[in-house]
């Protein structure tokens, strides 16, 4: 039995519930199912391609749509239902029309301390919306993340995931001028931003977004293992029954 799933956007992420289309035309289906296909062959098996195929579905609405999770349960012989628990287990997938570009202000705990909370609210007057909203013109979402693992750059934004590290309200509303501008921004790790649905064509595995940010880790994130040097400290030995 076939189930059309409509999903409703998160507590905190207003908006229309998921609907639209429950299937792709032919011709979007034929077009996503030959990229699928080249993904799906990346993996022992099928099912375990769901998560980049998810993000193809994104690149294909800006959102998870009924359309894009009926599309991935069909290529991995899974159900409707199967692909939403996954869909909505993870915040990157979205539920709700996104931006061209998706900014986030991580508010957890060590990025409140240091002064998230401050630059929400900055970048929520500065557009004259809430966290969860979307610009009239379709070109900023902004929302509120959490952690993303990269609290020694604290007060962090990321913008279609990339970071901007150790932000400040005023530095965060310049992003905000630059994006507004029709600048695409170079995250601080030196990557170039792209558009939302690029980046989730990049994360499905299928595009080039721009060149890896990845490089050495900084000064922050070597402190507490330059400090554990300095007193010559080190980790206890690894047991037989451990190893
Ligand atoms: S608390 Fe913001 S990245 Fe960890």
């Amino acid at each position: 039995m076939s189930i059309d799933l409509v999903l409703g956007p998160r507590p905190d992420e207003p908006g229309p519930p998921i609907g639209g289309l429950t299937r792709y035309p032919a011709e979007v289906e034929q077009r996503l199912a030959a990229e699928a296909a080249t993904i799906i062959t990346r993996y022992p098996q099928a099912r375990s391609a769901l998560l980049p195929l998810l993000h193809l579905a994104q690149a294909e609405d800006g959102y998870i749509t009924s359309a894009g999770i009926a599309f991935c349960a069909s290529q991995l012989d899974l159900t409707d239902a199967e692909v939403a628990a996954v869909a909505t287990f993870y915040s990157m997938y979205r539920r709700t029309p996104t931006g061209e570009y998706l900014v986030g202000v991580c508010t957890n705990t060590l990025c409140a301390v240091m002064g998230g909370d401050a630059i929400l609210n900055s970048l929520e007057n500065e557009l004259g919306l809430h966290a969860g909203d979307t610009t009239a013109d379709g070109r900023i979402t902004l929302e509120h993340i959490e952690c993303n693992a990269a609290c020694d750059y604290a007060p962090v934004v990321m913008v279609n995931w990339e970071f901007f590290d150790n932000q400040t309200p005023s530095t965060a509303r310049q992003l905000i001028d630059q994006i507004r501008a029709g600048e695409s921004p170079h995250a601080t790790r030196g990557t170039q931003v792209c558009g939302f649905r690029d980046t989730a064509r990049t994360l499905a595995g299928l595009a080039k977004g721009g060149e890896s940010g990845g490089g050495a880790p900084g000064q922050a994130t070597l402190a507490g293992l330059r400090v554990a040097r300095e007193l010559g400290m080190s980790a206890p030995p690894v047991s037989e029954s451990e190893g």
